[in-house]
């Protein structure tokens, strides 16, 4: 080997190197800001509704970083991001730039985040007995279902439940 092959070979191991270390820093990153992107979902509820926080221990148990905030009228608040009447139920949360209304189980949000779908939000109309949040051990089971509602204020059945 010559002196000048020696110093070339040198030089491309350590471009090697630093390209390597390079990208398995940017994959440390990546994967860091991964796994801690939690949904961030805010909550407007009255100060009493006790099925309320049940449902937001369900969403944080499946993932939501949940901030509650109080308030006197939800519906007020629920009409204001657009909910239709027809979908009012007791509390309204926001997450990524979607409505959510009532008690939709996280899995359906999580389906509408991976998927973004043209639509405002999701609503689980009412209260129904089986909803996550509404549901006790033994008690009653009522099928629901899980709308979507548009700009216009039109729903449409998202999931059957
Ligand atoms: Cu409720
Ligand atoms: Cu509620």
């Amino acid at each position: 080997m010559t002196p000048l092959m020696t110093r070339v070979s040198s030089r491309r191991t350590l471009l090697t190197l630093a390209v390597t270390i390079g990208l398995a820093w940017a994959g440390g990153v990546w994967t860091a800001a991964q796994t801690s992107a939690k949904p961030q979902l805010t909550v407007y509820k009255s100060a009493t509704c006790g099925c309320c926080s049940k449902w937001i221990e369900h969403m944080q148990a499946n993932g939501f970083d949940v901030k509650a905030v109080d308030v006197d009228d939800t519906d007020k608040v629920a009409k204001e991001h657009g909910v239709p009447a027809d979908a009012l139920s007791c509390h309204v949360g926001l997450v990524n730039g979607y409505v959510v209304e009532g008690h939709v189980p996280a899995d359906a949000v999580l389906k509408m985040l991976k998927e973004k779908p043209a639509i405002v939000g999701l609503a689980v109309p009412g209260m129904p007995m089986s909803a996550p949040g509404m549901a006790v051990p033994g008690g009653p089971q009522e099928p629901y279902t899980i709308v979507s509602f548009d700009k216009t204020g039109k729903t449409a059945v998202y999931q059957k439940r």
